[in-house]
């Protein structure tokens, strides 16, 4: 499995603790945040991470800003994201399993690096279930593609 990270100013120190973490377990990490703490603009690396998971170039992302929802955002932008900001494990693991996300973001000042390995841990070991949930995640795909939502204008 390969994963992309990124971060902005705020996450330097949890994007490292979490690349190690990732890294003993055998998972490869393409780093396309900052290393550094001066400021740095979260829509760089939530558009880095978006490119190269949009792209099949990895198996998906991990976005960390101050709150999660700058870098989410900009990723969301891009044509097949699913970012989703999660701050507990439960949320993460339904994101996957419903959602069908493929980038999951934290906030670096929301919550703690055990957590965020909670929250990371959960994303990777769910699947998504596909059925109904299928339905509901082609709908938002349509919504990206055409701005309209045939089911919504009907009647
Ligand atoms: C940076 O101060 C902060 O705005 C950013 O990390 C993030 O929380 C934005 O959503």
């Amino acid at each position: 499995m390969k994963l992309a990270i990124g971060n902005d100013h705020t996450g330097v120190a949890m994007k490292n603790e979490i690349m190690a973490w990732l890294k003993e377990k055998g998972i490869e990490v393409v780093n396309v945040g900052t290393d550094s703490t001066e400021r740095f603009d979260y829509a760089v690396s939530g558009y880095r991470i978006a490119r190269l998971v949009a792209d099949g170039e990895v198996d998906g992302g991990i976005a960390i800003c101050g709150t999660g929802i700058g870098i989410s955002l900009a990723a969301n932008k891009v044509r097949g994201i699913r970012a989703c900001v999660c701050s507990e494990p439960y949320s993460a693991r339904l994101s996957k399993m419903h959602n069908n996300s493929n980038i999951i973001a934290f906030g670096a000042r929301v919550v703690g690096v055990e957590m965020a390995k909670m929250i990371v841990e959960e994303w990777l070991s769910a699947s998504f279930e596909g059925g109904r949930h299928a339905r509901r995640v082609a709908q938002i795909m349509e919504i990206e593609e055409t701005q309209h939502l045939k089911a919504a204008e009907q009647e």
